[in-house]
């Protein structure tokens, strides 16, 4: 049974953070150095203690001095600050606790405030010990009706999976407490998405299938899959990032404003999209990288990454077609694309307006017409509106020109830094906000879209494509789009 003995509210109460994991990639690289820089902001509560759960055998000075040593170094420029970082370093205790053994858990109990404090489980785990720590955290009877539960991506490999680890954590945790991060959510661009479409009413007036013609979302990396092969050959790229991140940036682009900016409206509006998603038919590729450059560099292909194995189809590389039937989006196709090992890190959503029907300047101008609309994420976060004005110059005449109008958020908001999405995402869920994670509902109905596809793209005729380190995916991406008489941004 859950400890109905605290069912306490937030306010005035101190925190426990429970971070398992505490020497994993993802706590060192992402979570720590954001509950620093929360520090630094002075937005971390005095009394939340962070217990660092970690194997048996490491000491609390060891922890701190790796901590310090891997995370110090690789700040932001001009966020270091010696008192704050001391001041972080002493809210960090240390527990060994072998997670698949029951009676370790006391060390636990024994650590968190007693009897007034909201405990928060961060379980930046593999998912395959999710069920086991829940069992062993209720066993233990340290988890509270106020008590609050983050789990990171991938949530199952199928809707089946996901199924089961959503009525494990729904067991011990009401859904209003479970805080599924897709850290993409976080992005200060993405969150932007929101007051780009529903603040401008130029934009909002547009948004729909009569006047957008097609819609990109593109999510690019140039490194591969760095130390993960046990991880990534089982999952590929539609799961890893097609599944959360780009079906999460295509529910923003198309969902319907929501009443209110609170977590019930917006899921409510997100799930409406993905419960629209056409099933795939067709036009779905999958492909994988082999030897080649990037940044000058010789990479190796997949198969040739370490810990890889000859043989294996995983996909690295997936884009499709997808269309939403609803009364905004029928007719309006949403190409979606991945992949790793590719010429470029870009994340960005661009939107290609119709053209004017009537077009009064000379024919051979006209594939100039029609405006596009970028909104880049990644690298560099900003706008920029491809926009057709007259070319200078009297001997032109009235001949046309495109060019960017641009909007750099860094430069036009005067900021030193855009703030990690993890930093956040965190504080959001210190706060008990939900509106920025994935609900329950979101989570399988992304699965079972996927499921299907993948379905589909694993039939036998569907052949697995190849394409070079360091290019801009398979030609054949190019063909896909170019069938339906559109073209990537780049390319246009
Ligand atoms: C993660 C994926 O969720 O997102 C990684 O598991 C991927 O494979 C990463 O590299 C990309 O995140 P970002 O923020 O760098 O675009």
């Amino acid at each position: 049974m859950i400890n109905e003995n605290q069912n306490r509210s937030s306010a005035n109460t101190s925190q426990d953070f429970v971070l398992f994991g505490a020497l994993g990639n993802l706590s060192l690289k992402k979570l720590l150095p954001a509950m620093y820089q929360l520090e630094l902001s002075g937005l971390l509560d005095k009394s939340l203690v962070m217990h660092c759960v970690v194997r048996d055998g490491v000491s609390a000075s060891e922890l701190s001095s790796k901590i310090t040593k891997f995370i110090k170094p690789r700040l932001p420029k001009g966020t270091f600050n010696e008192g704050v970082w001391s001041n972080f370093i002493d809210r960090i205790k240390c527990i060994n606790v072998d997670l698949e053994d029951p009676s370790q858990y006391k060390k636990l109990t024994k650590a968190l405030h007693n009897n007034n404090s909201v405990v928060t489980y961060y379980f930046a785990l593999p998912p395959r010990l999710f069920e086991v720590v829940c069992d062993n955290l209720y066993s233990a009877g340290i988890i509270y009706k106020s008590s609050k539960i983050v789990i990171e991506k991938p949530i199952g490999r199928d809707y089946e999976s996901s199924q089961k680890i959503n009525d494990k954590l729904a067991d011990y945790f009401e859904e209003e407490r479970i805080y599924r991060i897709d850290h993409y959510l976080g992005k200060e661009t993405v969150q932007n998405l929101i007051a780009l479409r529903f603040a401008n009413s130029i934009l909002s007036n547009l948004w729909n299938s009569k006047n957008i013609e097609y819609v990109e979302i593109t999510a690019t990396e140039t490194i591969g899959i760095e130390d993960r092969w046990g991880y990534y050959d089982g999952v590929g790229q539609m799961r890893d990032m097609l599944q959360s991140h780009l079906l999460q940036l295509l529910c923003l682009v198309a969902m319907e404003p929501p009443n209110h900016l609170n977590s019930l409206n917006v899921r409510y509006e997100k799930e409406q999209v993905l419960k629209a998603l056409e099933p795939i038919t067709d036009n779905i590729i999958r492909a994988q990288y082999v030897d080649g450059e990037v940044s000058g560099k010789s990479v190796p292909g997949y198969l040739n990454e370490e810990g890889g194995s000859a043989q294996s189809d995983t996909e690295t590389y997936i884009c499709m077609r997808a269309e939403i039937s609803n009364w905004r989006w029928s007719g309006t196709p949403f190409y979606l694309r991945t992949g790793k090992r590719l010429a470029n890190k870009v994340t960005e959503i661009v939107i290609h307006f119709k053209p004017d029907q009537h077009f009064i300047f000379d024919k051979d101008q006209k594939g100039l017409s029609g405006n596009s609309l970028i909104i880049r994420l990644q690298p560099t976060e900003g706008i920029s509106i491809d926009i057709l004005t007259k070319d200078q110059g009297i001997e032109k005449g009235m001949r046309l020109r495109k060019d960017p109008l641009n909007l750099d958020f860094v430069e036009s908001q005067k900021v030193s830094r855009i703030p990690d999405a993890y930093e956040k995402l965190i504080l959001e869920m210190l706060n008990s906000e939900q509106r920025l994670f994935v609900s329950r509902n979101e989570v399988e109905l992304a699965w079972k879209w996927c499921d299907q596809a993948i379905q589909i793209s694993n039939h036998t005729s569907q052949q697995l494509h190849h394409y070079s380190a360091g290019s801009n995916g398979p030609d054949i991406a190019k063909e896909m789009i170019q069938k339906y008489g559109h073209r990537w941004h780049e390319d246009r």
